[in-house]
């Protein structure tokens, strides 16, 4: 009998407590699912309504301009103007192939904010070769302003 009673409290008990973690993972659950929604809702930035391929295609090009940031001011930091200039007309300035990609979108307003932006990364390549580190940093601040913009405006 006695045992029977022990089996009885440890089964509700055991109960009780898959219960209430079931209750803290099923809130966890909602409580994220809401967090995903908030974001969504709150990011009004304009889609490009790109395809799967274009998608990769820009991330790539998008991590090769951070990559060419850092190395134009590791560059300048050592005193290579030259290289860093080099960087700025090959990986952030107007080259043939940047124009055709920035013409195949639909949306004028980012078609327009791209050329701009590889435009400042020729004027950046220009500046670097001045050796003006002032001047420098200020056309490198003007081509990063556009990052900035373009990311606050648009997303895939
Ligand atoms: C004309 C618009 C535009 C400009 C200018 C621009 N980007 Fe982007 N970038 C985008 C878009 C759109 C995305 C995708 C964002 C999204 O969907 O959330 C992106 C994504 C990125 C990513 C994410 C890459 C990944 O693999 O997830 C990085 C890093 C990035 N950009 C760096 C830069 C840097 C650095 C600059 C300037 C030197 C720059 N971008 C300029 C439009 C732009």
């Amino acid at each position: 009998m006695k045992k029977i009673v022990m089996l009885i409290s440890i089964l509700i008990f055991a109960g009780a407590t898959f219960n209430s973690f079931a209750e803290d993972e099923g809130s966890k659950t909602e409580h994220m699912m809401q967090h995903n929604k908030m974001q969504s809702i709150n990011d009004d930035r304009i889609s490009l309504n790109l395809s799967p391929a274009m998608k990769q295609h820009q991330l790539s090009n998008m991590r090769s301009h951070v990559e060419a940031v850092q190395a134009i001011v590791g560059l300048l930091a050592e005193g290579s103007h030259e290289k860093a200039s080099h960087i700025a007309y090959s990986r952030l300035g107007l080259t043939e192939e940047m124009k055709k990609m920035c013409n195949s979108f639909e949306n004028e307003a980012f078609k327009n904010l791209g050329l701009a932006f590889h435009k400042s990364g020729d004027i950046l390549g220009d500046t670097l070769k001045t050796k003006d580190i002032t001047k420098s940093l200020r056309a490198l601040n003007t081509t990063m302003g556009y990052c900035v913009q373009c990311h606050a405006a648009f997303r895939q």
